[in-house]
């Protein structure tokens, strides 16, 4: 693996869990390797170990700290009780809380908790009729298949990542909201700016961080807002005509929540997936007897196969929650007011769990890993889209371009993302 640009030559090696700081951005700049040996010894700490709020914040007050939670039982138990690990309160995919101007463009469902969580999954989950599922289902067949005959036409090679993995969760997701074609690279620049704000490639100098989240923000929100007041009009069968006109409850999503909503999906939707796809290349890559194996039965191997490269690659490293009350949870105390960070990357490798967790096993059985989540009600809307479209990707790479080798990967400095910006690919 290649390390970060960034990455200041003669790092001190971590030798035990107090050398560990997870707010240091070069902790996030260190190889794989690196980053599994220092989870694994906060995995065996007899308590989760607690750091202080990071410096950057988004101008917000700082809270008292957050838990880091890397055991798969104690992710379980936080996702099982929303209401003492609360989503809320200040936001889910952030350590400090988000200041008011922001949930403006970042306040949709997966930052609240029920009742207004629970309303929204309820129209949202409506406007996901069968139908409309099944005719994306085809849809993101057609699109892989197009991708592959377009990466062939390259003769040899390209990015992975922008010339691939990318493609098929962005066309998907604009799609099934009626996004035009001519606007796919706007929406792609823009969601990588929410999601990459803090690596250099994205944002260049950190103090712009917020300026250039915000701005992203209320462009996107630009982009869908005016779709709605077309589809108002004359509504079609994409997704944001079901949103904004009213369901047979004669309930709808306001303008704010629309958009607020599309962002979510367009970040939630795109990076995660294309993550997914682009480590499980690189897993197939590194791991050629998994890919005969596989080959030898894609359609009965695939349900494991894409199980196993969500587990390894968990595209989203953490979720935050705030602790509502004083509670007790697997013999630890938890204050008010306190921060707990999911750090599903590491539940993922969790040694009490998963045999030989490091180890990449198309048929492992069971996995009960948590790429996509603890058991809650945040539980990951999109599961089954992803699912669908991981399975497409690699049925058609691996049938048609069956040789395909991926190179050095370079990383995504993010805590919040395991992301993969461009990946080199030859066949
Ligand atoms: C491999 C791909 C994906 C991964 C690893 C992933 C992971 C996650 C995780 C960890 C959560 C948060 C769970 C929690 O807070 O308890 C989540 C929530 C969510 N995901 Fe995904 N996701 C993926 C794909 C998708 C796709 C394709 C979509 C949409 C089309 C999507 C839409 C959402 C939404 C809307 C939520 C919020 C649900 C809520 O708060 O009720 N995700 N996802």
């Amino acid at each position: 693996m290649t390390t970060q640009p960034t990455e200041p030559a003669g790092r001190t090696p971590i030798t035990s869990a107090a050398d560990i700081d997870l707010n240091d951005w070069d902790f996030w700049g260190r190889p794989d390797e690196e980053r599994e040996h220092a989870f694994r010894l906060l995995r065996d700490l007899d308590k989760p170990a607690f750091f202080p709020e990071p410096e950057f914040s988004l101008g917000g007050v700082t809270g008292p700290g957050y838990h880091a939670l890397v055991r798969h039982a104690d992710i379980l138990e936080a996702s099982r009780n929303p209401e003492i690990f609360c989503s809320g309160d200040g936001g889910a995919t952030n350590i400090p809380d988000l200041p008011a101007e922001f949930a403006e463009y970042f306040g949709s469902m997966i930052n609240m908790d029920d009742p207004r969580h629970a309303r929204l999954r309820r129209i949202v989950s409506r406007a996901f009729t069968p139908r409309m599922i099944k005719q994306f289902e085809s849809d993101v067949d057609v699109a892989a298949s197009r991708i592959v005959d377009e990466l062939l036409e390259t003769g040899s090679g390209c990015d992975f990542v922008t010339e691939v993995a990318a493609k098929l969760p962005l066309k998907i997701i604009c799609d099934m909201m009626g996004i035009p074609e001519k606007d796919y690279q706007f929406v792609f620049d823009r969601s990588n700016i929410v999601l990459g704000a803090t690596d250099p490639e994205y944002v260049s100098e950190r103090a712009d961080i917020a300026h250039a989240l915000l701005t992203a923000g209320m462009e996107l929100q630009q982009l869908v807002q005016d779709l709605a007041a077309l589809r108002m009009q004359t509504p079609t069968d994409d997704l944001t005509s079901s949103l904004v006109n009213a369901n047979i409850d004669g309930e709808r999503l306001t303008a704010q929540e629309l958009g607020s909503f599309f962002i979510l999906l367009v970040v939630a939707g795109n990076e995660t997936t294309r993550n997914a796809i682009s480590h499980g290349m690189r897993l197939l890559t590194l791991n050629p007897e998994q890919r005969r194996l596989w080959l030898e039965d894609f359609e009965g191997r695939a349900p494991r196969a894409i199980e196993e490269i969500v587990r390894l690659a968990a595209p989203v490293n953490y979720m935050r929650r705030k602790v509502t009350r004083d509670h007790e949870m697997n013999g630890n105390l938890y204050r008010e007011g306190e921060k707990v960070l999911l750090y599903y990357w590491a539940a993922n490798r969790d040694e009490r769990v998963f045999d030989d967790p490091l180890r990449f096993d198309i048929r492992r059985d069971p996995n009960p890993h948590v790429g996509f989540g603890g058991p809650g009600p945040h539980f990951c809307l999109g599961a089954h889209l992803a699912r669908r479209e991981i399975t497409a990707m690699f049925r058609e790479l691996l049938r048609r371009v069956p040789q395909i080798e991926a190179g050095a990967p370079e990383r995504l400095l993010s805590s919040f993302i395991n992301g993969i910006k461009h990946m080199p690919c030859e066949f």
